[in-house]
């Protein structure tokens, strides 16, 4: 194993580590923390033994990566998790213990009632609850509404929701991409496909992380099985939009797609208030909100979709509606890049709300 880099504080600026950083988010985490205010002092990079003594670029730097141990967080102020589930499962708390901030993107965390879930745009609060010494980071869909809909049930209340998520590839990591990709070149310039039952299946055969054909098809299935016939991925967006807005008695219907969108996830959502709500009052408000963008002129067709949306850091807001048949009810469709705000950036986001407390002292 590599020796581990002397960490050199930078004006009393907190140490960041983060671990998985050769993988899909840790990627991204890269490049976001590269671009947005530098805030850190040292940063050091850490991932499987596999990836120890590789060298990646943050902040116009090569730093080489170490493998996860107990050493590793030595020094450490804020640690970011972009890992499998079982990782964080079993080294966040062991970064907590070494007096690090763990700030987990995985779904190790999310439900635990000593863990806050939180997005700084709705309950920045919460990132100073944390008893564990972690803070979970939401999953990628829930992420990918939640930012418009805080905003608006500031304004009119939430009781209720019903979604439709329309989810890229790359939620599955880098082999739902790939599996993507591939099945693109086998069905590409084939001018018969999709007119017969069972012709795109055969023509891609094995169908990689997806349990159905992705390219020219979309597929009624993400996560694994729960009771009831629920999706583990329906279940978080109901779980997770709960435990964000605080609203433990909020009436959410999930059902979770998967399209042939390689980055970005899509949502309809028909969300119901306590109060009268106003279509025009409602596109104010998600004007006005910090990180989201309306974009909404129908009439020119104007509406965010995944191929405009991906690589962009803000929720994407349009088809902005009032229902027909409820005055208390909006219907909206929304895009937000699950690798920037459904993931990475958000965790930045946090762990720079941590670090003003480093900066404070
Ligand atoms: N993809 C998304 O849209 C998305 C969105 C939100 C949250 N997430 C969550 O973010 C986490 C990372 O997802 P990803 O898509 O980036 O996965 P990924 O591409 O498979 O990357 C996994 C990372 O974890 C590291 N790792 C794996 N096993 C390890 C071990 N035993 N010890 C130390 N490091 C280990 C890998 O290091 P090596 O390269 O050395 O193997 C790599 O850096 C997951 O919990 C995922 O659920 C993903």
């Amino acid at each position: 194993m590599s020796a581990l880099p002397p960490l050199n504080r930078r004006d009393g600026r907190p140490t960041l580590a983060i671990v998985g950083a050769t993988g899909a988010v840790g990627t991204v985490m890269l490049d976001i923390l590269s671009t947005r205010t530098d805030v850190w002092g040292d940063i050091r990079l850490i991932a499987s033994p596999r990836s120890a003594g590789k060298k990646l670029r943050v902040r116009g730097e090569e730093l080489e990566v170490v493998a996860l141990s107990e050493e590793a967080f030595e020094g450490v102020d804020i640690a970011m998790f972009d890992v499998p589930d079982e990782v964080s499962a079993q080294w966040a708390p062991v970064a907590a213990a070494k007096g690090a901030v763990a700030v987990d993107n995985s779904g190790a965390f999310r439900m635990d009632a000593d863990v806050p879930l939180v997005v700084p745009e709705v309950n920045p609060d919460q990132a100073k609850n944390r008893p564990r010494g972690i803070i979970s980071n939401p999953n990628c869909t829930t992420l990918s509404m939640i930012v418009a809909l805080g905003a608006l049930h500031r304004e009119y209340t939430l009781r209720e929701l019903v979604v439709s998520s329309y989810q890229a590839a790359s939620g599955a990591g880098q082999p739902g991409v790939d599996a993507l990709r591939e099945q693109i070149a086998k069905v590409a310039g084939d001018t018969t496909l999709g007119t017969q039952a069972g012709d795109v299946r055969r023509v891609i055969g094995d169908t990689g992380p997806f349990p159905a054909p992705l390219a020219l098809n979309v597929v009624p299935w993400a996560g694994s099985l729960k009771d009831g016939g629920w999706s583990s991925e329906e279940l978080k967006v109901r779980n997770e939009s709960r435990k964000i807005l605080g609203l433990p008695g909020l009436r959410v219907n999930a059902t979770c797609v998967r399209v042939p969108v390689v980055t970005t996830h899509s949502l309809t959502v028909h969300a119901v208030f306590e109060s009268e709500v106003d279509q025009a009052r409602a596109q104010a408000v998600l004007a006005e909100a910090p990180g989201v963008v309306l974009c909404d002129d129908p009439a020119n067709y104007e509406f965010p979709t995944p191929a405009d949306v991906v690589g962009t850091d803000p929720t994407w807001v349009g088809r902005v509606r009032r229902s027909l048949d409820d005055p208390n009810a909006l219907d909206l469709f929304l895009c937000g890049d699950n690798l920037r705000k459904g993931a990475a950036l958000n965790t930045a986001q946090i762990a720079e709300l941590v670090a003003e407390e480093f900066t404070e002292r």
